[in-house]
């Protein structure tokens, strides 16, 4: 019965246009533009693996962000439910319900990273994360294999559990509405300090200097994935933030201010970044252990530290907050429409769930659970693996087969033609679908150099 609920969306239920840019905007700016994308591009040749990155975001990241929310707006409904009301095949439905159950997942360990960024802003205003002779690496340790990370991981699942009940324009639009400027002022208050640090120019050579003789099929795999990941495709998210749009909204400008969006802000991350991490010395690194051990121990040695420090954490907690909440909505979208639950229920009952879900992640990064692995695997690091390598992934291979060869009508809904229109489905039809499957196998390690 997954057609049987057609309600008609309610005022609320609606983003205007500047306010569905800005919500793309935050869902795509996330831990993957302040702590992978940086980190990435220094290694694999600065300014020419960022080229590439472009080329990416080009050729498979924009056309595939523009089919989902094509999708979502064609069909005005869920991740699930908008495969099956543009085909009535029951079998798009089911695919379709792929990304809802990859996005519960993501959100359930997702929670847990974003709570460990509440955690660290909260000790760096206080100046308690700055004290003598801290070892940064064991201080982290210590911290995610305790069990404050649950406490944490709650307050993130109710925060967003809250702003997702409170619908779509005044909830989930207004809260990026306040956070994203919030959030450039932040960045460009860091870009300055970091860029007037002394020594900074050796950071911005590392992250900058064009070496084209590091690009290699691998690093185009790596922006290929990292294309995909940034703008949140294969998990529904741009499926149900398409379905609140106007019908008169261009998506095809939309994709545009979102892919330059998403662009801009990694990039002044890594002006943040990376003149931080060499002007004191430390080492370059990606993830977990550049965000929660080398820039702390930079932060520590840096005049009023604390509020640059406190700064940088808030920044990592609003673009990983917003992207949270862009998380959630997908498989609360769908509790309403297929039991048609009230968007309060669906969101209480969905945030508890994903909280409970993710309590084993939050336990097994050296946690109680943490010596718990299956194939050399943490509970935590497998529910990563499975959603990011192969779930996701999937999702996207899914969106690029559905909108190139199942939906005859979407280019009249992505208001495209001519010109366009081809090269839009040459790219979805033969391209997207082909790299997809590439970067799939590389990253599960089936294909390699
Ligand atoms: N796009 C976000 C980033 O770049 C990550 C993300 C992935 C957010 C999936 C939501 C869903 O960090």
């Amino acid at each position: 019965d997954q057609g049987a609920e057609n309600v008609p969306k309610a005022k609320g239920e609606r983003f205007t246009s500047s306010g569905f840019i800005l919500a793309a905007i935050g869902s795509s700016v996330g831990l993957g533009n302040m702590w992978k994308f940086p980190y990435i591009t220094g290694k694999h040749g600065g300014a020419a693996f960022f080229l590439l990155f472009i080329g990416c975001l080009i050729v498979v990241g924009l056309p595939v962000l523009l089919a989902e929310m094509t999708i979502g707006r064609g069909g005005r409904a869920n991740a699930s439910l908008a495969f099956y009301k543009l085909t009535n095949k029951k079998a798009w439905g089911y695919l379709g319900f792929l990304s809802v159950l990859t996005a519960f997942l993501v959100m359930s360990y997702y929670a847990v990273v974003a709570g460990w960024t509440l955690h660290y802003t909260v000790e760096s205003f206080t100046g308690l994360l700055f004290q003598q002779g801290t070892d940064y690496k064991d201080k982290f340790v210590t911290f995610a294999g305790g069990s404050w990370p649950v406490f944490w991981q709650a307050a993130v699942m109710i925060l967003s559990g809250w702003v997702i009940a409170r619908g779509v324009s005044g909830g989930i639009e207004k809260f990026n509405k306040i956070l994203i400027p919030g959030f450039l002022v932040i960045l460009l208050v860091l870009m300055v300090r970091s860029l007037t640090l002394p020594g900074a120019g050796a950071g911005v050579e590392f992250f900058l200097k064009p070496d084209f003789s590091k690009l290699d099929a691998e690093s185009a795999l790596i922006a290929l994935g990292h294309a995909f990941f940034s703008l949140s495709l294969g998990m529904g998210i741009m499926i149900t933030y398409g379905s609140y749009v106007d019908k008169r909204q261009s998506l095809g400008s939309a994709t545009l201010a979102i892919g330059f969006g998403d662009l801009v802000y990694a990039f002044i991350a890594g002006i943040v970044i990376f003149p931080t991490v060499f002007s004191y010395g430390l080492k370059p690194g990606e993830g977990v252990g550049l965000a929660f051990m080398a820039l702390p121990a930079a932060f520590a040695q840096m005049p009023f530290g604390a509020i640059f420090g406190g700064l940088f954490f808030l920044l990592l907690a609003i673009a990983a907050l917003t992207s949270a909440v862009s998380i959630l909505e997908v498989p609360v979208a769908y509790a309403m429409n297929r039991w048609g639950w009230t968007r309060k229920k669906a969101a209480v009952i969905v945030s508890v769930a994903c909280f409970v879900v993710g309590i084993p992640s939050a336990l097994s990064v050296g946690g109680v659970l943490g010596s718990f692995t299956l194939g050399g695997k943490s509970i935590f690091d497998l529910v990563d693996f499975m959603t990011s390598y192969v779930l996701m992934p999937l999702g996207g291979l899914v969106v690029t087969l559905f909108t190139g060869y199942a939906w005859k009508l979407a280019g009249e809904e992505a208001g495209l033609s001519g010109f366009w229109y081809r090269a839009w489905m040459f790219l979805l039809r033969i391209v997207s679908p082909v790299l997809i499957i590439l970067v799939f196998l590389y990253s599960v390690g089936l294909l390699s150099f």
